[in-house]
């Protein structure tokens, strides 16, 4: 008898990586053969730095593929160590965890957290993940969409989006896909309102992922567990190496938090992916401890061609310069309404048409815009522009 597998109902609350789909289809199109210049993958075009492979390696030749646990104690260390280092912070070994990729750990973060019909405030635009998997747990995404131009939230915005209801708050900078970086000011401004409204909502927690902490080409990284540390004991704090040390296939993300919400996610883990390879912990360990001089380098490199996209984009779309990160995200809306109604139908064009994969703003809930994604060389950079201006130009007629 035949039959057709249909998953489980609660698989229908969460729709497949928005960024992904795009580069899959991006990479269909590459294997038939054709020129296609993807700038829809976020990840660094860069090589892993070579103390962290040699680790990995030499742990590989000890041959102690043995179980372990999500942080064992040199790993906590490590971890710890950065938190000292970079935020002034203290933590304890209970306090930190490290999963597959920042994405497990906001996966349990999120599932840790809330319950169902929990409202989670996120601003738009936000990364692809965050409203899925809260849509999974049975919470509710309650999205701000800012009215400023650089796509900051503000104080009373994050006041208006509040209510009794709110478990979570997912603050994330510099964004994804925005490349916002808030001053120590403005997140000064936003724990205010946190602060505030624990008050009358003392249920309410806080997600910051930092992942692209280290990517910051305009003021300085605030976090916001550094600029209001008395909202730590609410606070997880979400991080990785993928963005910092060009490690998005090793897979490894690091956590730190209050003691329960670090003891909860473990218990998550413990049953279900375990912990991470032990090989990538030996590697994230030297990267944890080791220089992290490389980054000025790519730093500078990441600077250049966001100026350089930035200048080949005046005049086409209107796009904020972002601070950080390694995106920018241009306004298309002047484009829409004719040919293509949506930005996902004109991005879709722009893959089949032109052969440049850019991922629609609708994914990260701002319609009407798109993210290019620079992480990669200057000629495809140099001809990707070239198209999207092309493209644009034959819109317009
Ligand atoms: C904002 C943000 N958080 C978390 C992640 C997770 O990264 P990873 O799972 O590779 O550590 C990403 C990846 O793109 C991201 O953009």
């Amino acid at each position: 008898m035949s039959f057709t597998f249909t998953p489980a109902p609660q698989i229908d609350l969460i729709q497949p990586s928005a960024t992904l789909a795009i580069n899959a289809l991006a990479n269909k199109l590459k294997a038939e053969g054709k020129n296609v210049i993807s700038f829809a993958v976020g990840e660094p075009d860069k090589a892993t730095p070579a103390h962290v492979g040699k680790a990995m390696a030499d742990f590989a030749l000890l041959g102690q593929n043995k179980y372990a646990s999500p942080a064992p104690p040199a790993l906590a260390d490590a971890i710890i160590g950065k938190f000292k280092r970079d935020d002034g912070l203290t933590f304890e070994r209970t306090q930190v965890t490290a999963g597959v990729g920042g994405k497990e750990l906001v996966f349990w973060g999120i599932g840790t957290s809330v319950g169902k019909d929990d409202e989670v405030v996120i601003p738009a635009p936000y990364w692809v993940s965050y409203p899925e998997i809260v849509n999974f747990f049975g919470g509710v995404p309650k999205i701000i969409a800012p009215v400023r131009h650089d796509l900051k939230i503000t104080a009373d915005e994050l006041r208006a989006a509040i209510t009794p209801q709110t478990r979570l708050f997912i603050f994330n900078q510099p964004s994804n896909p925005a490349g916002v970086v808030y001053t120590k000011d403005e997140v000064a401004a936003l724990a205010y309102v946190l602060r505030e409204a624990t008050k009358t909502n003392p249920r309410l927690v806080i997600i910051s992922d930092d992942i692209y902490e280290k990517l910051v080409y305009t003021g300085s990284f605030h976090s916001l567990a550094a600029v209001a540390p008395d909202l730590l004991p609410r606070m997880l704090l979400i991080n990785g190496l993928s963005k910092s040390h060009a490690f998005t296939g090793a897979r490894f993300g690091y956590a730190a938090g209050a003691a329960p919400w670090i003891g909860a996610i473990n218990k998550m883990l413990s049953q279900s992916s375990t912990h991470g390879p032990t090989i990538v912990q030996a590697g994230a360990i030297a990267a944890l401890n080791g220089p992290e001089d490389f980054l000025n380098e790519w730093r500078t490199d990441y600077v250049r061609r966001r100026d350089f996209v930035l200048a080949e984009l005046q005049g086409v779309m209107p796009c904020a310069t972002p601070g950080g990160a390694f995106y920018v995200f241009p306004d298309i809306r002047q484009y829409l309404g004719g040919q293509y109604n949506s930005d996902k139908d004109f991005v879709l064009a722009l893959l089949e048409r032109e052969l440049v994969g850019c991922v629609h703003g609708s994914a990260f809930g701002m319609p009407g815009f798109m993210r290019i994604s620079y992480a990669t060389s200057d000629n495809n950079l140099r001809e990707g522009l070239a198209r999207i201006k092309k493209f644009c130009a034959l819109i317009i007629g």
